[in-house]
């Protein structure tokens, strides 16, 4: 089955409300109704409701970075579902790299933010892959597919297909160094074969799995024109509208 790509910016902790302004501004004027992709942009949280709002009645969704699994309460620094909602989000990137390795997110709290995105209505965009050692080792499949399980313990076939999965090889995030398109085919077909196994060909076959580490308009295209890689999680050629829309038309 066709599956429409999906093109995202993850601008990390990067822009002001004044950049984030710019940007989207600049980005609706260059998109048109009827793009043969979806794009959606995460901005750091404080600047998602003007991205959102300058961004709204345009093609282009919005989301957050990250969420927390609670609605409310005394957690300090958190953020909901439903406040990403509010704030005029419709996404949620879940299990960053960043935060997984940086920040210590585990696959169990990996897991719980992801049955709070669903739950909160989000679409959320799962982010798994392997560091250097564990390829050179050749466990990278075994391991993604440990970080799959663990997220998607407990999901129904129904539950799967609302959701993003992003491959984003450690190794290749903000490195400059970027997974063939060969190696990035092999492991998005791995993991199109694990949801099958799990949940079903239906479930597997409607999953957009993204590429991303150190995507920029000039590798997009070799990686974006493969029917396996269902679109890009771009970090820092994301930061500047012109390039990010050129990501996006980079396979034509
Ligand atoms: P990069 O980041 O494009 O800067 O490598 C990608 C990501 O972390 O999502």
């Amino acid at each position: 089955m066709s599956r429409k790509k999906l093109i995202a910016a993850n601008w990390k902790m990067q822009k002001t409300i004044v950049g984030a302004k710019t940007f989207a501004e600049r980005l609706k004027t260059s998109v048109k109704k009827d793009e043969p992709y979806d794009m959606v942009v995460f901005p750091p949280f404080f600047a998602l409701p003007v991205t959102a709002e300058i961004l709204g009645g345009s093609p282009v969704a919005v989301g957050a970075q990250d969420l927390f699994w609670e609605n409310d309460g005394a957690y300090t620094g958190e953020v909901s579902a439903g406040m990403v909602i509010e704030a005029g989000g419709t996404y949620v990137i879940v299990g960053h790299s960043e935060r997984r390795h940086m920040i210590g997110e585990t696959n169990e709290v990996v897991g719980k933010k992801l049955r709070a995105a669903i739950g909160g209505g989000l679409t959320p965009v799962l982010c798994v892959g392997e560091k250097i050692a564990d390829r050179e080792a050749g466990r990278a499949e075994t391991f993604v597919e440990e970080q799959l399980e663990a997220a998607l313990a407990g999901f129904l076939g129904g539950d799967v297909e609302r959701i993003v999965v992003a491959y984003e090889p450690v190794w290749a995030i903000g490195t400059g160094r970027t997974a063939t398109p060969q190696d990035a085919v092999a492991m998005h077909r791995f993991i199109r074969g694990a949801i099958a196994n799990r949940f079903g060909v239906d479930a597997a076959d409607r999953l957009r799995v993204l590429y991303g580490g150190s995507v920029k308009p000039q590798n997009a295209g070799s990686l974006l024109r493969e029917t396996e890689i269902d679109g890009a999680l771009v970090g820092g050629a994301s930061l500047k509208a012109e390039e990010f829309a050129a990501i996006a038309t980079a396979r034509t």
